[in-house]
């Protein structure tokens, strides 16, 4: 969904935010995975204190609630989002949507329990760095980690008539998401991991000796060990693909104001 007409920038904003967040939903295996993960953890939730980090429509806190959370604050810094959560929470006389940025939430007491889908396809190119700057913390976040691997593979298998090795060659140094469906792939290592106290800005992997032209990354998100999410299996992200152009590469992450950048290139 594309905004096709001009808007004041900050309108403009909100609504392509709004947007990004509502075609989520399209993928019911995430929304699905995650309400599982919270069945799997009923025990915790019950008579907790807990608070939805970017709450958007407010299924999650909605699933908290249901579960026997004491008190659930469901924080969303986009406006109509917000309203949306608010319509949709208003049954659940213990959920608070808090209008705010949830690095602004200063919550009246103690928090038992931080749910969070902050994840970018390369895990920290969307919001998970806000969790770095929270004014209280939480005695757990769920899920409490996350991956991205790296599959090395021939772009031979890969290529089509649309996308041929021509193309393929013209994309060295860009990092494209969705150039090839998903298929299973064999990992070939860690790029980083998230955990709820590690937050790296920057990884260096050297893929020396390994072989394959076409570097694929991709996320898994886990909780206790138990796998909640994966690119492919959940269509919220998509395998992220560039040609090989070294042995060596590099990701940066840097946090801004609207999200993360994110900067990546071969070193050797
Ligand atoms: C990927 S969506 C997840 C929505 C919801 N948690 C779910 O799983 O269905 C991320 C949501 O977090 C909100 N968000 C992102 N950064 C935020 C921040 N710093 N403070 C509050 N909300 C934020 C976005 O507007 C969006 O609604």
């Amino acid at each position: 969904m594309d905004i096709m007409n001009e808007l004041p920038d900050e309108q403009f904003a909100r609504i392509d935010d709004l947007l990004a967040f509502v075609s989520i939903y399209d993928d019911e295996q995430r929304t699905a995975a995650y309400l599982d993960m919270l069945e799997a953890e009923r025990e915790h939730i019950k008579g907790a204190v807990c608070v939805e980090a970017g709450c958007g429509f407010g299924l999650i806190a909605a699933k908290c609630a249901q579960l026997g959370a004491k008190r659930v604050y469901a924080v969303e810094m986009n406006p109509h989002l917000a309203m949306i959560a608010r319509r949709n929470l208003s049954p659940y006389a213990n959920v608070q949507v808090i209008e705010q940025d949830i690095r602004q939430f200063t919550p009246p007491e103690k928090i038992d329990l931080l749910v969070q889908e902050f994840f970018g396809q390369l895990l920290f190119d969307e919001d998970l760095y806000t969790l770095q700057n929270l004014s209280f913390s939480a005695e757990a976040v769920l899920p409490h980690r996350a991956v991205l691997e790296y599959a090395l593979v021939h772009a031979n298998d890969y290529v089509d008539d649309v996308v041929t090795p021509q193309v393929i060659d013209q994309l060295k140094g860009a990092l494209i998401s969705g150039l090839f469906e998903w298929q299973s792939l064999l990992s070939n290592g860690q790029v980083l991991q998230w955990t709820r106290e590690y937050f790296p800005k920057t990884a260096t992997v050297d893929i020396s000796g390994q072989s394959g032209d076409l570097l694929c990354f991709y996320l898994e998100i886990f909780h206790r060990d138990r796998m909640i999410c994966r690119t492919g299996e959940c269509s919220n992200w998509s395998p992220v693909w560039t040609p090989r152009a070294g042995d060596v590469f590099r990701f940066r992450f840097k946090p801004g104001k609207r999200g993360t950048a994110v900067y990546f290139d071969w070193v050797k």
